[in-house]
């Protein structure tokens, strides 16, 4: 056996039908490419349905499976019929990947009540019932695979990110939860936690002098992360190459939460 041969047979997605939610964002779209280059037949979901159907006609240009839903993850009473709808399509869901998300970076006390249920709504109880509703079409075929994209503020805080921390580190508990409640049906769930990774939205933290040098002081690599950066991870995740692995959160964060980058000691080097 060759080592593409090797690793076709460890990572390869060929055969997986896998929800991406999130699919239009800065991270979504770079997911979607790569686990579509891994063989996955993708279903893109987004609000924002005309950078998605781009993401997927892109994709399709290269080759690639991927199909674009507009599907908004808050909407519970629609969520039902979304994913039967799909499951008819497909005919078996192997994996899901919880990953739009949104944040409102101001401080604790001033937010107000619209804006904490926007976050929550979004971040964590559309997790919930979209899992949920997609669990029960994957339990008659004794296997699914359940990826949440979780974040750095899950266990670090930065300011400004009370709403959000909270709404991500509700996230690592209900990946815990699946992977404890659903084995027994062949499905697994993992997290991934990333650090501070540069998409247009965070273009403009970095652009600020302030920020980004406090930012790259508790990074150890003192730089943001690229959204192709988390990709090896997540094919991982959806491939059976993590068979054996769930209820784990992994950190792709550059050495942020390790304590970023050192202060000063002897060294010769
Ligand atoms: N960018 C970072 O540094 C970073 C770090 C850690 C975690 N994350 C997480 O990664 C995920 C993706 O973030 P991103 O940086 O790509 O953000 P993004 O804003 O570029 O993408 C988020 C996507 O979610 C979609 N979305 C919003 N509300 C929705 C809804 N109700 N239903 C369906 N889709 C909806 C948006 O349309 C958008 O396409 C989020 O969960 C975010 O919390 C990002």
């Amino acid at each position: 056996m060759n080592v593409g041969e090797y690793l076709q047979n460890t990572f390869s997605l060929e055969g997986k039908n896998i929800i991406l939610t999130g699919a239009a964002g800065g991270i979504g779209a770079e997911l979607a490419k790569g686990l579509a280059h891994a063989g996955g037949n993708m279903i893109l979901c987004d609000i924002a349905i005309d950078p998605l159907e781009k993401v997927a006609q892109d994709l399709r240009d290269e080759g690639c499976k991927a199909k674009a839903f507009r599907l908004d993850v808050t909407d519970t009473a629609a969520l039902p019929g979304f994913v039967d709808a799909i499951d008819q399509e497909y005919g078996k869901l192997d994996v899901l990947i919880n990953c739009a998300g949104v944040n409102k970076r101001i401080g604790f006390l001033d937010y107000d009540e619209a804006t904490y249920d926007r976050i929550m709504n979004i971040n964590l109880k559309g997790v919930f019932f979209l899992t949920q509703e997609v669990v029960k079409h994957m339990i008659p075929h004794k296997s699914g695979n359940i990826i949440n994209v979780s974040s750095h503020n899950a266990v670090g805080m930065l300011g400004g990110c009370s709403v959000y921390g909270a709404s991500k580190s509700a996230i690592t508990a209900l990946t815990r939860s699946m992977a404890v409640e659903w084995a027994k049906f062949g499905i697994r769930a993992n997290a991934i936690a990333p650090g501070h990774i540069l998409t247009q939205l965070t273009q403009v933290t970095w652009d600020n002098p302030e920020r980004a040098k406090y930012l790259r002081e508790r990074i150890a690599m003192q730089r943001p992360g690229l959204p192709s950066e988390l990709v090896g991870v997540v094919v991982m995740l959806a491939s059976d190459a993590s068979s054996y692995m769930s209820g784990m959160m992994i950190h792709i964060d550059g050495g942020c939460l390790a304590g970023g980058m050192p202060w000063n000691y002897d060294t010769n080097y």
